[in-house]
């Protein structure tokens, strides 16, 4: 949580277009909550998120997985870069990688994921194809804790997105992406305030402080 006067400090990962940092630099970024984005990581060059978050005047840096010789090697090195910039917390906005221990150990439930998805319905790579294959009526946005499984963690929020009888692909991801432009910097907001924590029972269950 956010110390008087002392900034909530975000690292924000990326692979491609980066339109979910897009949403929190413009809702969150240096705004009244107290939140700013410290570095923005990429483990992709080319990604467009990079340049979005060198127009809003944020440093970046660059991790490709062949310039290591494996996942543990890579993840110990953003998680120093991450810990030189005093992050508080880790936030996967379209990071295509999976997150290893080797990084989670050093960020104990302070790293998030967003998915396309409700969980635990179609985790993995391409949940918004799958969902459609399946041929479900009802999808949605999850936010979640990362732990060491693939879509596993504790779930934060999550709002449902109906599928129509003529959606496509693209017609339904963009639908998606607007409900997950403002469930990622809601959740964000929550946990800077220190309202989100776990129930004692069952630390799966997350609970928000204030919410039903
Ligand atoms: C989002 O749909 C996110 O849920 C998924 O990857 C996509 C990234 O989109 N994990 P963008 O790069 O933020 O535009």
């Amino acid at each position: 949580m956010a110390a008087a006067g002392k900034s909530f400090r975000l690292g924000v990962l990326v692979s491609g277009s980066g339109s979910n940092l897009q949403s929190i630099i413009d809702k969150l970024h240096r705004g009244d909550a107290g939140i700013e984005v410290v570095l923005v990581i990429s483990d992709n060059p080319g990604a467009y998120g990079l340049r979005r978050a060198e127009n809003a005047g944020i440093p970046t840096a660059v991790f490709p997985l062949g310039d290591f010789p494996d996942r543990p090697a890579h993840d110990r090195a953003m998680a120093d870069e991450l810990e030189r910039h005093g992050v508080d917390l880790v936030v996967l906005a379209g990071y295509m990688l999976i997150v290893t221990p080797a990084l989670l150990d050093r960020f104990p439930q302070r790293v998030i994921n967003l998915h396309p998805a409700l969980l635990p319905s179609f985790p993995g790579a391409t949940p918004i194809e799958d969902t459609m294959a399946y041929g479900a009526r009802v999808t949605g946005v999850t936010v979640h804790f990362v732990d060491e499984g693939t879509d596993t963690g504790p779930i934060i929020l999550q709002e449902a997105v109906e599928i129509k009888y003529n959606d496509t692909v693209d017609s339904l991801r963009e639908r998606i992406h607007a409900v997950e432009h403002r469930l990622l910097p809601r959740a964000i907001e929550l946990i800077a305030a220190g309202r989100v924590g776990f129930d004692q029972e069952n630390p799966r269950r997350v609970i928000v402080e204030g919410e039903e």
